[in-house]
């Protein structure tokens, strides 16, 4: 029998963009902000759709951040990553990823708008606060490498 192609198309419309993936980084968690941030992402209206407080082995962030290897500051960066506890999340929301990008800002805060994330509580372009999933592809791999089936919800 032939799949059902219509149906299967509606259902990967509607599930499309629903979910985004962040990490409370190092430098917000040591700052005490967990709680600030995690209120704000509430009153946005994303749903918790899996979450842990966990620290990255420097392997382990290298691996995360892969696809900025070549990039000059790809140690930097990994080294930040490993330094301490993040909270990593899986959230939800229509539009999750854009939607998101808006609420945490540029990557470096000085550009960062008014009252998002970033401007309020990140200090440098390195320690930025807060990460979001540029795409539903990638918000799909972050969340798979951190989150198993049971751990989602
Ligand atoms: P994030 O959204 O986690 O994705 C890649 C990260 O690389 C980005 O946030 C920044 O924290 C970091 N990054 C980007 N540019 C620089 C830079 N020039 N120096 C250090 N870190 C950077």
């Amino acid at each position: 029998m032939q799949p059902n192609l219509n149906y299967t198309k509606i259902t990967q419309y509607i599930m499309a963009g629903n979910r985004t993936f962040t990490m409370i980084k190092p430098d917000a968690v040591r700052a005490g902000n967990i709680g600030n941030i995690l209120q704000m992402i509430n009153e946005a209206g994303y749903r918790i759709v899996a979450m842990k407080l966990t620290q990255l082995s420097l392997a382990k962030a290298g691996e995360f951040y892969e696809v900025h290897k070549e990039r000059p500051f790809y140690g930097e960066l990994c080294e930040f990553m490993s330094s301490g506890p993040i909270v990593a999340a899986i959230l939800e929301k229509d539009n999750a990823v854009e939607d998101f990008r808006n609420l945490i800002g540029a990557t470096n805060p000085a550009n960062a708008a008014p009252g998002t994330i970033r401007a309020k509580y990140a200090t440098s372009v390195g320690e930025n606060a807060v990460h979001g999933s540029d795409s539903d592809e990638n918000a799909a791999i972050e969340g798979a490498f951190h989150f198993g089936g049971v751990e989602k919800f």
